[in-house]
């Protein structure tokens, strides 16, 4: 079947990244051709049950892809979006599918790409329900709204849209954001229009405005607002009047970055800090199961315009929790916090073990690792820099790797998950407990497929949903060593 012809199909089942798979019918398709009848069809943005007009972009031996025309008959599961931005946005997704369908979707998820890509088996003993977030609107601690032009080149303000890189289109309201965001963003774009500020031509390098980031500590109200720009000046008789629209929203720390980027150069940044705190604080409480029953720690981490944290601070308590527990801490444990970002696994963890070593790539994050885990009064914790299979091998080539022989690890990579030299460094370190943090589940079950496969067991599957109304979801596994052939079973 060609590029481009028009097929109907009836989407039965939402598979990763919320690409809906249908299979090929000759009764929905007359006309089929054997070869393509029974053929799975991925097409995006699509519900179990809806019936669609599909055009074929790709025709592959196994399977097509194909985009959505429209659609012929809506999905019994489908509910009215909140947001009037939904067709459009390349934000949440799913804002069309009821909660807790997302919920039995991404549980779904998991269990496939545990069976299919890890080769997992009879793991219902050890796949929990997902937690949801118990507010699923407005969660956000952190967004980015871009100045842009919209396809008729009128400036805007607002979010990208869906598969088109560099259009972007105005937005009346986000209910991933608060209000108080909201608000902020409004009275900046008030700022620009009658200032006659220009968004930044990509194409031309030309132009001031490239985005807004808003970052909301939503265990403090601390707020922090940075507007980001070209290397263009900023006009200088302007920042006053910028500064006093924020201080009047009570906003803590203004700053204003310039990102100066040319061809064949490395893009250079410059964070100027206009008005109020160099960094703003927010707090997470950790609670943790002890004998005589639950305990609540409380932590606080430092935030400035670049620094990662997780953007729903709500679930990432929840994430944390479930994390640290997988690995069964004892007081005299060494801990090796891998992939560790600023630290915040670390530094919770740090007060139930007596050494943390955390590793990271990104040296500015380090800095950061380094600063939370004073404000937490944290003396245990150290932090190198660099890749993480690359540390390792360093550290064994200097006779140090030994000494972490038979600790505790806790892994949270990006998407990509781990690498086979990573692999290989974990293996050596032979870790009595394991817990792996991961965004993406099909990485994560390859990984955890090689961690079986040399002596380790599943012990908990915890689905956590940090990104409600999207088909992004965050899981931790819990392994342990297996003491002999008997319990590596599953
Ligand atoms: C998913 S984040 C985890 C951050 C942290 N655990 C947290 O919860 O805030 C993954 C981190 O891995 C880091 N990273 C990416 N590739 C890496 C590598 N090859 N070696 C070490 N760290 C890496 C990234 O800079 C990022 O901070």
């Amino acid at each position: 079947m060609q590029k481009g012809k028009e097929i109907l199909i009836r989407i039965e089942r939402v598979g990763f990244k919320g690409v809906g798979v249908g299979v090929l019918e000759k009764a929905l398709n007359e006309e089929l051709l054997d070869d393509d009848i029974g053929k799975k069809v991925l097409v995006q943005n699509t519900l179990p049950g809806e019936l669609v007009l599909a055009n074929v972009s790709r025709n592959k031996k196994n399977y097509i892809e194909a985009r959505k025309v429209k659609t012929l008959e809506v999905s019994p599961l489908a509910v009215e979006p909140r947001c009037p931005h939904f067709k459009i946005c390349g934000g949440c997704k799913w804002q069309n599918l009821p909660y807790d369908e997302q919920l039995k979707l991404k549980q779904e998820h998991v269990r496939e790409a545990l069976e299919h890509i890890g080769g997992f088996e009879n793991l219902e003993e050890v796949v929990r329900p997902i937690i949801g977030c118990s507010s699923p609107w407005n969660y956000r601690n952190k967004v980015e709204l871009s100045f842009g032009w919209d396809e008729n080149m009128e400036q805007t303000f607002g979010f990208h849209s869906e598969g088109r890189r560099h259009d972007i289109f105005d937005i009346s309201e986000c209910h991933l954001m608060s209000p108080r965001m909201f608000e902020i963003a409004t009275s900046v774009k008030g700022f620009v229009e009658k200032n006659n500020l220009k968004p930044f031509k990509f194409r031309e390098n030309a132009g001031l405005l490239r985005s807004l980031i808003i970052r909301e500590g939503k265990n403090t109200g601390e707020v922090l607002v940075d507007l980001l720009c070209s290397g263009e000046d900023f006009p200088a008789n302007l920042k006053e009047e910028f500064v006093e629209i924020l201080k009047n929203l009570n906003v803590d720390s203004v700053y204003l970055t310039h990102i100066k980027t040319a061809r064949g150069q490395r893009t250079q940044r410059e964070d100027i800090l206009l008005h109020g705190k160099e960094k703003i604080e927010e707090k997470m409480t950790i609670s943790r199961d002890e004998n005589d029953g639950a305990h609540n720690e409380q932590y606080t981490f430092e935030i400035s315009p670049s620094s990662f944290f997780q953007p729903n601070t709500l679930q990432a308590e929840i994430l944390y929790k479930e994390a640290i527990e997988n690995l069964k801490l004892e007081p005299d444990d060494t801990v090796l916090d891998l992939f560790c970002g600023t630290g915040t696994i670390g530094i919770i963890l740090a007060k139930f073990a007596s050494q943390v070593i955390g590793i990271e790539l990104n040296p500015d994050a380090v800095e950061d690792a380094k600063k939370n885990a004073e404000l937490n009064n944290e003396g245990n914790i150290e932090f190198l820099v660099g890749d993480v299979g690359k540390v390792l091998e360093e550290l064994e080539n200097e006779g140090q790797l030994d000494k972490l022989v038979g600790k505790k690890i806790v892994i949270d990579p990006p998407r990509s998950g781990l690498t086979p030299l990573m692999i290989e460094y974990i293996l050596k370190l032979s870790p009595t407990t394991i817990s792996y943090v991961s965004c993406n589940p099909s990485t994560q079950a390859r990984d955890l497929k090689d961690l079986y496969e040399n002596g380790y067991k599943i012990t908990s599957v915890q689905p956590v949903d940090m990104f409600p109304h999207t088909y992004h979801i965050e899981n931790v596994v819990g392994l342990s060593k297996s003491l002999g052939e008997e319990s590596k079973a599953s």
